[in-house]
């Protein structure tokens, strides 16, 4: 298994290359946020659906004066995004480069005010007191920290009783489609450290159900998981058709038979403290 060290070094050297951005290209806010899901160009784009999915909850209260956590935020895009909507945001990672990015990009947004950053491992997060957080959002971050001993023990430390979790994960319920992730990432010769190996399922959730209530698991995209075949073609205009086909068959079929929600790859995941 990778050491918290590896996996710092993975990701700082990631998040490097946009430290020398300029600002504008830093900013963030709902409109660029919204403008990055639908642009073709943009990495955003092939998980428009997921993130759309993962707004609409962060948004299902207000987020105004929430004290928010970032957990495993990377780049920040969706911690940005809330302290652009008036929300107290504490950016987390273990990457110190994430943090800097991210707190670089707080003030070209001009929201630096709202936004604090902290570069730590969220297996130790003694820096934050007991009910710390209104809300937590982790987007394909959980999946790297569970595998830490006492990382989910100190996530609902930090959150006060009756606090929300938003996750936003790839879901490994579908078999076949894990075996098809692996070998894919093999053949890319992708890092240990990407995380094909750990995503959240079933076993996972069960050990979610120990520390949180109300817990719902929201899967989507079935077929439309193909979309990772097309990954970087999205500007030619038959990659588009092909993907929209895809959703548009899946909206069919997992409205006439939700069992096949199991099958999906990907999942917004909420729960209550
Ligand atoms: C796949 S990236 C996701 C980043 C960001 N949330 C996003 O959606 O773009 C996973 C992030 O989790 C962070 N991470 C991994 N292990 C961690 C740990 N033990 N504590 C805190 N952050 C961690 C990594 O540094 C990385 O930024």
């Amino acid at each position: 298994m990778i050491t918290p060290e590896q996996e710092r070094a993975f990701y700082d050297r990631q998040y490097a290359q946009f430290l020398a951005m300029p600002d504008h290209a830093l900013r963030m806010d709902r409109a660029v946020l919204l403008g990055n899901m639908s642009n073709p160009e943009h990495p955003f784009f092939e998980r428009r659906r997921l993130y759309r999915a993962a707004m609409v909850e962060l948004e299902a209260e207000p987020l105004a004066g929430k004290r928010v956590l970032d957990y495993g935020c990377g780049p920040a895009d969706f911690g940005l995004w809330m302290a652009a909507e008036s929300a107290e945001v504490t950016l987390l990672d273990l990457s110190p480069l994430a943090i800097e990015l991210g707190l670089k990009r707080a003030q070209a947004s001009g929201v630096a005010r709202r936004v604090k950053g902290v570069a730590a491992d969220a297996a130790k997060l003694d820096m934050f007191a007991d009910g710390a957080f209104d809300l937590v959002f982790a987007c394909a971050s959980l999946h790297h920290t569970m595998k830490y001993p006492g990382a989910l023990e100190e996530l609902a430390r930090v959150m006060r009783p009756g606090a929300r979790l938003v996750l936003c994960e790839t879901w490994g319920g579908n078999r076949p489609l894990n075996a098809a992730r692996r070998w894919r990432a093999r053949r890319q010769g992708e890092e240990e450290e990407q995380g094909e190996a750990i995503i959240l399922a079933e076993a996972e959730i069960e050990l979610l159900r120990r520390h949180f209530g109300e817990l719902r698991v929201h899967q989507l995209s079935l077929l439309a998981m193909g979309k990772r075949l097309l990954r970087g073609r999205f500007r030619s205009a038959w990659a588009r058709a092909a993907v929209m086909a895809l959703e548009a068959t899946d909206r069919v079929a997992l409205a006439t038979c939700p069992p096949l929600r199991a099958w999906c790859g990907e999942a917004v995941i909420t729960a209550r403290r």
